[in-house]
């Protein structure tokens, strides 16, 4: 939690912002896995965080965009959660430590808003993506469900985006915080990815660094030999010398800011001279786009210069014929590069997208593609100073995708099928980094993680 000047600031300058009238901010309730008392590690909505920093579930807040006013809405603890869950500290002295004097019963809140309602204040809210909150707004608001999906407002979820996606000093010091512990559990994997180790294994030893801080995972770990499965949640597998391993993990500090790195193992410690040619182009893609990063360089335009790095140097070694830039423009660069360059990452692994991935990654009048792969860009506009941006390109085989792809011929001028089909046991490569922008540039965020070929050999070597 940061000071209370800090959450003032943030609400003061919301309520400047364009929407006008009462700003609801539901947060999260616990969620169960089983039976009510047995739940879920508790994960707060973000955007509550950002401008409230509590951590409890069953909060509500409300700020007045006129009278510039907050208030938390809640409950006291009771003597049942006090014997069961231990003593709280009072609604009151919970809601003065981030700076909001006015504090009342969860019960007042439906009540407020049905007057506010009455006299034609608008109410906006952000798009609830978890059902329990949908409820609870269809409760407050005496709406359906559907019609409370509808309703959210876009003119808040635009204002919080300005505010979120510039990070603050405070911020980058937590993601910074998080990678730390990042850093740690990669490092340990490195040491560990021998042949003969099950994947869960390394996964388990990872998760236990992150678990005695009491942190939680950013997202499910990917550790998987399959690593052209970009999102592979399965950890059952046994290592094999000659496997390419990606390691997709990331914690999330105490105060929520994430981390989300990848590393790409070659199993035993040393490339192969086929890996290593493949590995090196991913990490020239990594490097210049981040060498690219500047204010007011579209994301988008670093995501194509990627893409056609890639291209030209994977037809030098025969996977592509033609024109880089028409194989870029065509869209069949993607059969190795299928999903985006990266994404805003701040409270959120993937920052803010449950306001809307569009609305967050993408300029006013600006269409996403809908070719296979770009379709997947999830951050296209303009970076400006004090964004924190993931870099992650990657190279795979997908036997699935180039069998389909090579049975209709689709961009059979451009892609070498038969030298991709030599490849369809390789697996995949990603890189991925956090990166900050900076007025002059970018600026990678925390204490390296080795990445070069030789220094990945050397930290799997154990040095
Ligand atoms: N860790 C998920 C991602 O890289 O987007
Ligand atoms: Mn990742
Ligand atoms: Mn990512």
């Amino acid at each position: 939690m940061f000071s209370a000047e800090i959450y003032q600031q943030r609400r003061a300058r919301l309520a400047k912002g364009d929407a006008h009238g009462l700003l609801l901010f539901v947060g999260h309730v616990d969620a169960p896995m089983n039976y009510l008392h047995n739940c879920y590690p508790f994960i707060q909505d973000s955007s509550f965080t950002y401008f409230f920093g509590l951590s409890e579930p069953g909060l509500c807040a409300l700020i007045d965009s006129t009278s510039g006013e907050t208030t938390l809405f809640g409950d006291e603890a009771d003597m049942d959660d006090i014997v069961w869950t231990g003593e709280l500290p009072g609604l009151s002295a919970r809601a003065l430590g981030v700076g909001v004097s006015r504090s009342r019963p969860a019960s007042e809140l439906a009540d407020v808003l049905r007057v506010a309602r009455k006299n034609g204040t608008s109410v906006h809210y952000l798009n609830p993506y978890r059902a329990e909150t949908v409820l609870r707004l269809a409760e407050l608001l005496d709406a359906a469900p559907d019609a409370v999906r509808a309703g959210a407002s876009p003119a808040l979820a635009r204002a919080v985006i300005a505010l979120r996606e510039i990070k603050g000093a405070e911020e980058i010091a937590e993601i910074e915080r998080a990678l730390e512990v990042t850093r740690e559990m990669h490092l340990e994997a490195m040491r560990m990815s021998q042949p003969g180790v099950v994947e869960r294994e390394v996964v388990g030893a990872m998760e236990g660094i992150m678990r005695r801080r009491d942190w939680q995972l950013a997202y499910p770990s990917i550790f998987s030999r399959r690593g052209e499965i970009l999102h592979n949640h399965g950890h059952a597998q046994i290592l094999q010398a000659g496997d390419l391993v990606v390691n997709d993990t990331g914690a999330s500090a105490d105060s929520g800011y994430a981390s989300d790195i990848t590393r790409t193992l070659p199993v035993g410690g040393r490339f192969s001279p086929r890996q290593r040619a493949l590995y090196d182009i991913v990490l020239e893609m990594q490097e210049t786009s981040i060498a690219a990063m500047k204010p007011g360089v579209r994301y988008r335009d670093i995501h194509r210069q990627a893409a056609r790095l890639m291209v030209e140097r994977m037809s030098s070694l025969g996977f592509f014929h033609g024109d880089a830039e028409a194989i870029v423009d065509s869209g069949a660069y993607a059969i190795a590069f299928p999903h985006g360059l990266g994404h805003q990452i701040g409270l959120d692994v993937h920052d803010m997208e449950s306001l809307g991935e569009t609305l967050v990654g993408y300029e006013d009048g600006d269409q996403r593609s809908p070719l296979f792969g770009l379709a997947y860009l999830r951050m296209a506009k303009p970076l400006r100073p004090g964004m924190v941006i993931t870099v992650e390109p990657g190279i795979y085989f997908i036997p699935a995708l180039i069998d389909a792809w090579q049975a209709e011929a689709r961009h059979s001028a451009f892609i070498d099928y038969a030298v991709f089909q030599q490849y369809r046991d390789f697996g995949g490569i990603r890189i991925e980094d956090n990166v900050l922008v900076t007025e002059q540039g970018s600026s990678v965020l925390g204490t390296p993680i080795p990445k070069r070929a030789q220094d990945v050999e050397a930290a799997m070597q154990g040095n």
